[in-house]
Order: structure tokens, then sequence, then C-alpha cells
């Protein structure tokens, strides 16, 4: 597609290789494939004891004119966005590039009609409509700083965000749909401004006609807002360093931590990550299922494709809405080429049977796309077989909110594939494996602490309002090293597969195991849709393996079923890792975003559960209650 794309997996291995021994080089090329108002005095400067890195220092530009006007001449009838609804009967939105470039600026004008300058704070709740993407496309535009809150989250977890970023403005809807529920987001805005003073002002989209209350002096309409505005704006010039966004990710101490990224490396590293993991080419469509709220869908449905001049798909709604063949009915009407989703949305999908994705015929798909969680092995070979008909290849994509963009990943159909395992680095990124020493560990079949020793273009930069933070989270664990919170294992090969949190680590007499593996293991089982180990303090053995287990609803015996998983687990690793309790759940506590919460867990299965710490932002905070109830 463009310069950028490696085209084979020998020539990954030449990038790569030139990557590491001359970073500056490789980026720098890079980076001239992009628009810049003015170029760089330096290509990196860094340092991880502060920490402090720059990438093109000195540099300015607008990410958006990367984005949206670069493309205008060659690509501006092109489509730049699918909008698929909720419902299915409801009509779908596209955008050319055109049309969402003139939507952008207008919405850019309505900010700083609204006194919205560079710098400023803007808070994002809103549903997965367009008018979201365009929203956060605007702040960039006009330099203001977009803190996109997931639409799931309570009043006070919002509260908390606003607060801690002294947000000026909050974007939000009436409502939103999400499957066949409605969540009334401008309600819980109201909820959540009675414990902020920071926001002047509050956007309002119409999503579903439902009159919110609207406070005078505060609140407006977005079509009143963006009225007689000019669809023309001009992009404000940021230096490559100034910073693009917060997100709000959960860290060890359940108060959540704003992650800080930049101008200059975010972009340059989105669009190279996209472009090969992806292998998209010009005509291809591409759709990532992940929400805005989420890195993904920051890096991966919009910035990314959209510098890249893809057409992204994005969509409102969930995989089991109205039925379980949502997800094959979309990419078939949209005929889409690349696809991106969660383990967690694999896994509920492959419990609904096999005949939900057999009656369509997804012959467009080529690129699959894994991201969030390790994904199990079961849940690999059924994506690779029933969603990609055993021709397409699947990218397990590794990465994290701090690191900005895809590390560790195969890229579209050139590398190798493995199922479970992420494979090799990206180039330019460059992983080691630590021991319990912190020592670097050279050799291959092995397993450490994933760090990675040299900064990349889009590297979180710090921690909103609390840089000792950012220090002492990801920089100081082992000294000259980015500390992932992963451990992972390498094979003989280099490739490597991720284990899971180190904090999930779990210990039984001296003999290490990652939960993910022992997972694996019981999810190997048929009867297992999903479960969750943790480690609780066990007098003899140091640490003992707690499980939780959810079954199909066939499952009759179910001291059966606990010999069948006790024989699996002792077949796939050993009796070392035995769970020493099984505990039949109906559900895991998860995020809204799918990811586990072990904190949660491990607390119960330690028998602690006096104080939980907020459940309110689960999924389904009940199944706590029930799975308290039933410990073992
Ligand atoms: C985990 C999501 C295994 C990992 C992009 C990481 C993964 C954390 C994978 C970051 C993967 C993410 N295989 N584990 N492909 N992708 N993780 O910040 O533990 O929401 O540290 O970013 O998710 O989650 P985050």
């Amino acid at each position: 597609m463009s310069k950028l794309q490696i085209k084979s997996f020998e020539e990954y291995q030449q990038k790569y290789s030139q990557s590491v021994e001359n970073p500056e080089k490789f980026w720098e090329e890079i980076a001239e494939e992009f628009y810049w108002q003015k170029k760089w005095d330096s290509v990196l400067e860094w340092n991880f004891d502060e920490p402090k890195i720059e990438w093109f220092k000195g540099a300015k530009l607008n990410i958006t004119e990367n984005a949206l006007d670069r493309h205008l001449e060659k690509r501006g009838d092109k489509l730049a966005l699918i909008w698929e609804p909720n419902d299915p009967k409801q009509r779908f939105v596209r955008y050319t590039y055109r049309e969402l470039y003139e939507q952008v600026c207008q919405f850019a004008n309505a900010l700083k009609a609204k006194g919205i300058q560079k710098g400023d704070r803007v808070c994002i709740y809103m549903p997965m409509i367009p008018e979201l993407t365009i929203a956060v496309l605007a702040c960039a535009r006009i330099g203001a700083i977009h803190s996109v809150i997931f639409a799931g989250f309570s009043a006070t977890s919002v509260a908390d965000r606003v607060n801690d970023a002294q947000a000026k403005m909050v974007i939000t809807a009436d409502g939103l749909n999400r499957g066949a529920k409605q969540i009334p987001l401008k309600r819980l805005i109201d909820e959540a401004l009675e414990h902020c003073t920071s926001v002047e002002s509050v956007i309002v989209f119409d999503c579903l006609g439902w009159m919110p209350t609207m406070t005078e002096n505060r609140d407006y309409w977005w079509h009143d807002a963006i009225s007689g505005q000019s669809k023309s704006c001009p992009a404000e010039q940021m230096d490559a360093e100034d910073m693009l966004f917060i997100l709000y990710t959960s860290g060890s101490t359940g108060k959540p931590k704003g992650v800080v990224h930049t101008c200059g490396g975010y972009m340059v590293y989105t669009a190279y990550t996209f472009q090969n993991v992806y292998q998209y080419q010009e005509s291809d469509v591409y759709w990532c299922t992940a929400d805005i709220g989420w890195i993904t869908g920051h890096s991966y449905i919009v910035y990314g494709p959209l510098l890249s001049g893809a057409t992204t798909v994005m969509f409102e709604g969930i995989p089991t809405y109205p039925d379980p063949g949502r997800f094959w009915q979309i990419i078939d009407k949209h005929n889409v080429n690349q696809f991106l989703t969660a383990p967690t949305a694999i896994r509920s999908l492959m419990a609904f049977g096999d005949e939900h994705v057999l009656s369509y015929s997804l012959d467009s798909l080529k690129v699959l796309g894994t991201v969030g969680e390790p994904i199990n092995e079961e849940a690999w070979k059924w994506y690779y077989l029933h969603v990609g008909k055993e021709r397409c290849s699947i990218a397990d994509n590794w990465w994290q909110t701090e690191t900005g963009g895809i590390m560790i990943s195969g890229l579209g159909n050139i590398s190798p594939m493995k199922p479970s395992y992420a494979g090799y680095p990206i180039p330019g990124i460059q992983p080691v494996l630590l021991d319990q020493e912190g020592k670097e560990i050279a050799d291959n079949e092995t397993e450490g602490y994933l760090c990675i020793k040299f900064p990349w273009p889009s590297i979180l930069r710090t921690t909103w309002g609390d840089h000792e933070r950012c220090k002492l989270t990801y920089f100081s664990h082992y000294k000259g090293y980015y500390f992932t919170g992963d451990a992972a294992k390498r094979d003989e090969n280099g490739m490597y597969r991720l284990l899971g949190r180190v904090d999930d680590v779990i210990n039984v007499s001296g003999h290490r195991f990652g939960t993910a593996e022992i997972e694996n293991a019981i999810n190997t089982n048929g009867h297992v849709i999903e479960s969750a180990v943790v480690g609780y303090p066990h007098p003899v053995k140091g640490q003992s393996i707690y499980a939780f287990v959810v079954l199909d609803s066939s499952v009759e015996d179910q001291d059966m079923a606990k010999g069948e998983i006790v024989e699996t687990v002792v077949a796939e690793i050993g009796k070392i890792a035995l769970p020493e309790k099984i505990q039949f759940v109906s559900g895991l506590p998860k995020t809204r975003s799918g990811k586990i919460m072990r904190r949660i867990l491990r607390k119960i299965a330690e028998g602690d559960v006096s104080n939980l710490g907020d459940t309110s932002t689960l999924l389904d905070p009940l199944v706590v209650e029930e799975i308290v109830e039933n410990a073992l």
C-alpha cells in the first residue's frame, strides 16, 4: 500500500535488524512518509530513569492533517468510515474522507466557539456512533486533549476521571443502544457532574430522541452547536511532543491512571503497525469490534486506519444481538477483509454453537486479529477453522494502553503462526525476558518478565498529573527497562507467548505457572466455557491454585466434570499444576472490556471478602455475590 508496508518474512527480518542497529534512522525513514508542518531537530532523546522520552523533537504537525486533509486529493471520495448500527434493521451510514473531514472541521469550530483551546481537556462519553470519532478528531484538530471514557462506566467513575483530568468540557449523548438495552448517558453525566467543578459546558448528541434535562448555560445540543459553523477549520500547529490524549486505565492500586500519549510518535507508530499487522490494501474494508473507550479503539478504529487512508467500520452493538451470528452477518454485508476482535468475544460466541457462524460465507476475510488477553488454543483454533475457514492468517496482537500500539504480533499473511503465540516483535521493538534477579535471559526456550529495553515512538510519556507514578509503575522495577507487568515465554524459534500478568503468576512449591497456562489446560475440557485461576496462600506449597470455572449448560454431574478437569490439567501440564479447589460459577467478574477481575477472585480465594473494592464497574456485579456465597 505504501512504502511503510513489509511484504515478506525475509523483509521483516531485514527491517527488524535495521531497526535494532540504527533505530533513529529506521524511524526517521518511516516518519518521512507523513506530513509535517516542520521537520524534527532530533529523532530521539531519551532516558528511562526520569523517564523522559522525546520523539521527533522540534517537529510541528497536526495528526488530523495526516488522517484527513492529506487524503482529500487522492481519496476524497473513498469511504473513510462505515457505521453499522446496533439494530440490523436500521440503515448503516457511510462517510467519505471528504465528508468526514468536513464534519470534523465543523465540530472543531463548534468546540472553539464554546471556548475550547489548545491544551484544554475534553472528556468524551458517547455511544459507538460516528459522532464519537468526529469528536475525537475535532479535539485533535484544535489541539484539545481528548479523554474518552468508556460509556459503560458508572457516574462515579466518570466523575473520578473528569476531576483527575480537570476537564473543561464533556461531550455525550442522551443515551445509547447496546443490544436490547439502552443506557441513559446524559443522566449519568448529570449525576457525575454534581461532583465536578471544572466542567464549563456539555455538548449532547441527540441519539435516541429522549429529550433529557438540559442545564441552562451549561448543556448544548450538538446540532445547535454546529449550526452555522464553517466546514473548514485550520489545524492547530502542535509540537510532536504535545499531548494528544489521556486514556484512563486500571492500575494495581484501584485508582485509574491517565496514560498520556503525544502527537508525533503516536501517529507514526499506529499507522506503521496498522499497515503491517493487517497488511491493508487500498480497496480493503477493515473492522475492529473494540470500543473507542479503550486503547484498541483509539489506535485501530480511529487513528491507525484513518492515517493509512483505510476504510474503517465502526459497530454500535454487541456480538450477540439480535443473535450470535451478528458479527458474521456484518462481515458478509460489508465484505470485511480484516477483522479484529477479542478472545472473550470469540469464546462467548463459541459457546453458542457453530451453526451461527457456519451459515455465513465470510469469504472476504483475509486477516483475523485477536487482542486484549491471551487467547487459549481452543479459541484460536475455532477462530482459525470456523471464521477463517483455514484460509486466513491470525494476528494475535500483544500490546497495552501504555504502549500505544501493537508490540508483538504476526504480520498478516507473511509471518509464521503458532496457536496462542503472539509471535515476533514489530520492527523497532526490543523485548527482553528478565529472570527473578532482573537479569536478561539470552537463550530461547525460556520464560521470564517481559520488559522492553529501547523506546518506540508511541510509548507512554507520563501518567497525567503524577509523573512519579509513571516512573514507579513502569521504569523502577528493573532499571533501564520499561516493565510491562506481563510474563512471557520464548520458544526455540524466538516466538513469544504471553502468559498473563506477573501479578497473576502462581508459584506452587517453587514451580511457576501462568494463570493463562492453567486456564488453557482447563479450557481444553469440552464442557468448559471459560475459567479463571488465581493463587492463594498455602501453608506447605507457598501458593496453591483455585479455579473458577464456567461449565456449559449440558453438564449434569458436576463431580464428574471436576474429575475430568483434574485429568485434563494433569495431562496438559502435570500434577504440580492441579487446582486444589475448583468452584463452578455461572460467570466470571469482568470489566466491561471483558477482562477478568482477578483481584476480586484472588481475594475470594484467600477468604478475604470484607473488602472487595469497587465492583460497580463490573459487567455483572451480581456474579461476585454468587461466587462469594459458594466459595470453597
Ligand atoms: C493483556 C489492550 C496476551 C496483557 C491492548 C497486557 C494480552 C494487557 C494481549 C494490556 C494478547 C493484551 N495476548 N495478553 N494479545 N493483548 N494483553 O491496556 O496482560 O487494555 O499487559 O491494552 O492485556 O491491556 P490494555
